[in-house]
């Protein structure tokens, strides 16, 4: 059994982790390196980075939503669930930031603020009960998925290393949507998805610049 002070070490642990540049490990190859590099002219890689950024901010809003449902879950298999889901993303938050840098770009400066925000608001759902918190996951994944749609659709057409790293992702986040759903989350109604979306739009809105 892990202490108090064990907890919030590694609560630090992985959120350092997950806002150093460059620290975090992918377990997978990143898919992007299966495509070739292709010529973009400066606004299509203004654009790409832009929009990668916002992907990286995504994972990083999701390592520190599962590190707060995972510290305030009830069940164990819950617990482990959130903890086993929180190391795949781990490969699409790095698999975006070595793009970003691939683009001569960067993370965003936001991302701490993200990542405090996420913590607390899966810390909040655990603490109502597991199936709101899988609920959330869901959720979560489903306006992700959302994204990634539209993002393949509005990156420069020949920037395939980029895509290549959403459509893996898009595969993994509707793999998790359905595993919460499965293990009892519940589906939220329209009106409760709407609120969701027009909060992300905050997120997708800051990033793409700063
Ligand atoms: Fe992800
Ligand atoms: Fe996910």
């Amino acid at each position: 059994m892990l202490s108090k002070i064990d907890k919030a070490i590694l609560q630090l642990d992985r959120a350092l982790q997950t806002l150093t540049p460059k620290v975090a490990k992918a377990q997978r190859a990143n898919p992007a390196h299966s495509e070739t590099h292709s010529e973009l002219n400066s606004s299509e890689i203004k654009h790409a980075a832009g929009l990668m950024r916002i992907n990286h901010t995504g994972e990083v809003c999701a390592q520190a939503l599962y590190a707060g449902q995972a510290l305030t879950a009830k069940l164990d298999t819950v617990r482990d669930e959130m903890e086993h889901a929180a190391d795949e993303e781990i490969d699409h938050l790095v698999w975006c930031e070595e793009r970003l840098y691939e683009l001569s770009s960067r993370p965003s400066h936001l991302n701490p603020l993200f990542y405090s925000a996420s913590f607390m608001i899966g810390a909040g759902a655990g603490l109502i009960s597991d199936r709101l918190s899988l609920g959330f996951v869901a959720a979560t994944e489903d306006q992700v998925c959302l994204h990634l749609d539209k993002h393949m659709e509005a990156l420069p057409a020949q920037d395939q290393r980029s895509r290549a790293i959403l459509k893996q992702m898009h595969i993994d986040e509707a793999k998790h949507r359905q595993a919460a759903i499965d293990s009892g989350g519940y589906v939220f109604p329209a009106p409760v998805m709407n609120v969701m979306t027009h909060v992300s739009k905050v997120m997708t809105k800051s990033t793409y610049r700063i």
